[in-house]
């Protein structure tokens, strides 16, 4: 619903009041209300109940080939245990972008490893595969897997990618976090995040998709004690398992989604029609068109990160750096192998998050046009 009484193809500017940089919408409580009801006819509350094994169904008829869902209390788990389910050596470093969001690395810390900064390719803003197979070629030994990082939802070239694991030997997880929309390939182990924050979202909770049903039976057994068919813990885990109560969120949050989508869509529209002819900001290729995701991130620029988001500020609207000066800044991975890392470097003071909601209307998009083109004027 508009939210300033605004039509939602109404690009007057809307009457100034603070504009949210997120306003997630998770499933109305009418939605849910029959799988809670589903719970309380079971009794079911835990341990893989009816409700989570339908969500993991139903995420998993989303890909292109079978493929086996593991569900958990979030993405960061997902990650971790995924890559104590590849058994690798402790301590052995993994690559990951330092153009990411920390969970990334913390989860390989969690796991076991070290995180490997590595720079990202500048037009993508992800790992590029050829890159690191050169760096593969010089380090074989130094290097125990790779997370390529989809940004902001993007969707790497997994062909490449495949053929990066067929050719060097090099288990690939997919941090798919913000790829729920985009993802529907489980050659290769991937994880997406159901974050509140991200399009489809039940508030906590993270899914790993692969076409391994046997790797899939590992993670499994990670996230529950690591018992598998009997009571005994076989190998050292944690418990991870998402509650019937999260998965009823889920489900309603699935019924909702081809509407759900098409309302981010729209909206994705929208900005971008009201920054038609606006040549200094680009948005992500195909965002709002062949895919969406619940952040929107644009290029500026270079150098006009801080200028821009002080410049919005003074109009009352917010705007975020999601990933930071770039992973490898924060001091919990200082100390941590990097190469060099200019297009980070250029991407941390040249991107921007403006706001971005479903349920944004047209005078809040109007605003949010109408700031960006005077602050870049003024730059
Ligand atoms: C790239 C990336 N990886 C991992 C995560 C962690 O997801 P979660 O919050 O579900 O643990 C996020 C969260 O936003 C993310 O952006």
């Amino acid at each position: 619903m508009p939210l300033h009484g605004a039509s939602p193809l109404d690009l007057q500017p809307a009457a100034r009041a603070s504009v949210a940089v997120a306003r997630p919408r998770l499933p109305a409580a009418d939605a849910i209300l029959p799988y809670l009801r589903q719970i309380d006819e079971a009794r079911w509350y835990s341990n893989f109940g009816p409700l989570v094994c339908a969500l993991e169904e139903r995420l998993g008829d989303r890909f292109a080939t079978p493929a086996s869902v593991v569900t958990t209390v979030n993405a960061t788990q997902a990650i971790t245990l995924g890559l104590q389910a590849m058994d690798l050596e402790p301590g052995a470093h993994v690559i990951l972008p330092a153009w990411t969001f920390v969970a990334t690395a913390h989860a390989v810390i969690q796991a076991g490893l070290k995180p490997w900064f590595v720079d990202v390719d500048p037009a993508t803003w992800m790992l590029d595969p050829w890159a690191v197979a050169s760096l593969v070629r010089r380090h074989r030994h130094d290097i125990a897997a790779v997370i390529p990082v989809c940004a902001f939802g993007a969707m790497p070239d997994l062909d490449a990618w495949n053929a990066f694991r067929a050719d060097t030997g090099i288990p690939v997880l997919v941090d798919a976090a913000a790829a729920f929309d985009t993802l529907s390939d489980a050659r290769l182990p991937a994880v997406v995040s159901l974050h509140a924050t991200k399009v489809l979202g039940l508030g906590e909770g993270g899914f790993l998709a692969t076409e391994d049903a046997a790797y899939a039976l590992r993670v499994r057994q990670l996230t529950t004690y690591g018992f598998q068919d009997s009571r005994e813990s076989q190998v050292p885990a944690t418990n991870a398992k998402l509650s019937e109560y999260a998965a009823a969120v889920g489900l309603a949050a699935l019924d909702g989604w081809p509407g759900d989508r098409l309302r981010f869509m729209r909206t994705a529209q929208m900005l971008r029609i009201a920054m038609i002819g606006q040549r200094q900001v680009h948005f992500q290729p195909g965002w709002g068109s062949d895919w969406i995701t619940s952040v929107c991130t644009v290029a500026l620029p270079e150098g006009s990160t801080d200028r821009v988001a002080a410049a919005l500020r003074q109009a009352d609207i917010d705007t975020r750096r999601w990933w930071g000066e770039g992973c490898h800044r924060s001091p919990a991975f200082a100390g941590c192998r990097q190469e060099p890392l200019p297009n980070t470097e250029r991407l941390a003071a040249s991107t921007l998050g403006l706001p971005f909601s479903i349920d944004m209307d047209g005078g809040e998009i109007a605003r949010i046009a109408h700031a960006l083109d005077t602050a870049l004027a003024a730059g």
